[in-house]
């Protein structure tokens, strides 16, 4: 699939630091990581009982067929294939099972993706690191994990949950993913010296942010944040050493897609800047029946809490607050799809370019733009709440996108002009996403029924086998 040998490309950046190669990978250690959730449910309940209320954030919102405009902007690669709104903590595993993007596996070495497709799923992964090292867990395809990562997002993940402290009541938060602590520590936030404030949005920072997976090493995840975390920096790095996650199958342009990179938007927005950590809006201290005030686990909409939470620090009502984050939302949405437009003209045109005997010269810069512009549009349309955690980040964003779009279809225009070709370019019909499925080649009953095969023939075993080992007391949810 890729060459093993190939070389990471030396290049500059601005922290001095680089992806680690192979020999610099964790080696399996003998740090131990308690992954059911399950048995702190006793000693914890107040923790573990607000946890499992994650579980109440049941809806799944197919965005793509929402929004059919995706499904070519990530044509030919897995995304175009099904690609929903986040859910409640509680179904990370499930859904990473059921989502089409993981292919059906009929054995271990089957299926479209790599290991490095668990990584956030849940604490089994901190289990699995400590076990087998790093080499040895990203080592391979999605499916030689399935019956080991079968805890979801969980104690484990957050907390070191064999630490004094811990069995004390006090948080002993602690990261245990080796790429987090790295990733950290290359933009000055070496994870053991961090204050209170920066350790609690650092947690969240082991999944929710932007990521690659290096496929000059053993496709272990790297996050690209050598240059900062802004959009350009993140550009920079990626350009440098000519990294691309796919070429699409309409224009042929090597693109980069971006994964939530709500971390880092969050750090550049203005609660970020203040000190106003995930956890101020989306885990509030509450008082228990009791008396007792605890952390409340269950991670969600922050408004759902007004009172513990935006009211802790702002005067307004929570209908004034809620309407200014909807009507942010609503200026952001309607200017990502102008953006969304641009591109799928954009690929469109490229594509007629190509028909018409552009040669690779020709089209090179055409196909960075949109390389660029599509960028632009992911690390906004990506993240999760990106509206309220850095609205004016995100406009701005948006913009730069809008100006490497406008770029692009320039570009494109004289390359169309010079072979002959009538614009404007015609697009295909893509107002629903069944047209645009068969518009980029997808056959969706058929991903549709080979999933089905796979859950029906193969999850089951996965599950048996991680009963048998004592990995979890209950298979995780069907849905
Ligand atoms: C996504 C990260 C995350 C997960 C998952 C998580 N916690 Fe926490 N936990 C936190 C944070 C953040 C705090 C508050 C830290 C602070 O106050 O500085 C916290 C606080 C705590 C505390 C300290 C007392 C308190 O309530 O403030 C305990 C005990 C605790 N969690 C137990 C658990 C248990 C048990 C689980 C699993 C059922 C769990 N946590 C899952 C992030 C997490
Ligand atoms: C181990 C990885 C991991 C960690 C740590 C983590 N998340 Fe998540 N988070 C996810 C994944 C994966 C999903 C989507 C789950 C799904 O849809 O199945 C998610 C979903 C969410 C959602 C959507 C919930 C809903 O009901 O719609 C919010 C909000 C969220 N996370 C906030 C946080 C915050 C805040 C932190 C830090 C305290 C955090 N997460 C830590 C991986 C993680
Ligand atoms: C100032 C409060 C605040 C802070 C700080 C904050 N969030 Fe949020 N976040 C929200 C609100 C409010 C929403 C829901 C927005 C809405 O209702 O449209 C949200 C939405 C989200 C979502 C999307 C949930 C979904 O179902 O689509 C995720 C994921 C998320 N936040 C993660 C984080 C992470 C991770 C951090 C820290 C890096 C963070 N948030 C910091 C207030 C905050
Ligand atoms: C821990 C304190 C804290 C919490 C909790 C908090 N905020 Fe803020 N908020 C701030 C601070 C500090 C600022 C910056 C004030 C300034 O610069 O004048 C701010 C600014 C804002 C602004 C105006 C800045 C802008 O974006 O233009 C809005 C709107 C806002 N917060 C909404 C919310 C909402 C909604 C919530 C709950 C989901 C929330 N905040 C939770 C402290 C907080």
């Amino acid at each position: 699939m890729h060459s093993a040998a190939a070389e990471t490309k030396a290049v500059t950046t601005e922290s001095g630091k680089m992806a680690p190669t192979l020999q610099e990978l964790a080696k399996p250690s003998d740090v131990k990581i308690e992954s059911n959730n399950d048995k702190f449910a006793e000693r914890y309940a107040r923790q573990y009982n607000s946890w499992k209320e994650t579980s109440k954030s049941t809806e799944i919102v197919p965005a793509i067929e929402v929004d059919p405009r995706m499904i070519v902007l990530w044509g030919g690669y897995a995304f175009s294939k099904e690609y929903n709104k986040p859910r409640g903590h509680f179904y990370a595993v499930t859904d990473v099972r059921n989502i089409l993007r993981t292919g059906a596996p009929m054995d271990a070495n089957g299926g479209p993706q790599p290991m490095a497709c668990w990584t956030c799923k849940g604490p089994d992964v901190a289990r699995l690191i400590a076990e087998w090292g790093e080499e040895g867990y990203f080592n391979g395809k999605w499916a030689k994990g399935g019956a080991e990562v079968v805890n979801s997002i969980g104690c484990a993940d957050c907390h070191d949950t064999t630490s004094q402290d811990f069995a004390e009541g006090k948080p002993a938060l602690r990261i245990a993913r080796p790429h987090v602590l790295r990733a950290l520590d290359a933009i000055s936030k070496d994870f053991p010296q961090l204050d209170k404030t920066d350790k609690r949005a650092a947690v969240c920072a082991n999944c929710h942010v932007e990521y690659y997976f290096d496929k000059n090493v053993t496709n272990n995840v790297v996050f690209p944040w050598f240059n900062g975390v802004d959009v350009d920096g993140i550009e920079k790095y990626y350009d440098d050493i000519e990294f691309k996650d796919w070429v699409h199958s309409v224009s042929k342009a090597p693109m980069l897609k971006a994964q939530h990179p709500d971390y880092e938007t969050w750090s550049l927005g203005i609660h970020g800047k203040n000190g106003v950590t995930c956890i101020d809006c989306h885990m509030p201290k509450v008082q228990g029946a009791d008396g007792k005030v605890y952390t409340d686990h269950k991670i969600g909409n922050p408004f759902d809490a007004f009172e513990s939470t935006c009211a802790n620090c702002h005067d307004q009502s929570k209908e004034k607050l809620q309407s200014i984050v909807a009507s942010r939302k609503h200026d952001i949405k309607d200017v990502m799809i102008k953006l969304e437009d641009q591109l799928v003209r954009a690929h469109f045109e490229a594509k007629a370019a190509w028909d018409a005997g552009a040669t690779e010269a020709e089209m090179k810069d055409a196909l960075q733009a949109i390389r660029h512009a599509q960028w632009r549009w992911d690390y906004s349309a990506a993240g999760h709440g990106g509206h309220i955690h850095a609205p004016d980040v995100l406009l701005k964003v948006i913009a730069s996108g809008l100006d490497r779009a406008a770029d692009a279809r320039a570009k494109l225009a004289a390359i169309l002009v010079k072979h002959g070709v009538q614009t404007p370019v015609q697009v295909p019909d893509i107002s629903t996403a069944e047209l645009a499925w068969k518009a980029i080649g997808i056959d969706i009953e058929k991903e549709r029924a080979d999933k089905e095969k796979f859950l029906k023939e193969v999850v089951p075993q996965w599950n048996k086998e991680a009963l048998d080992k004592g990995l979890i007391l209950e298979a995780p949810p069907a849905k």
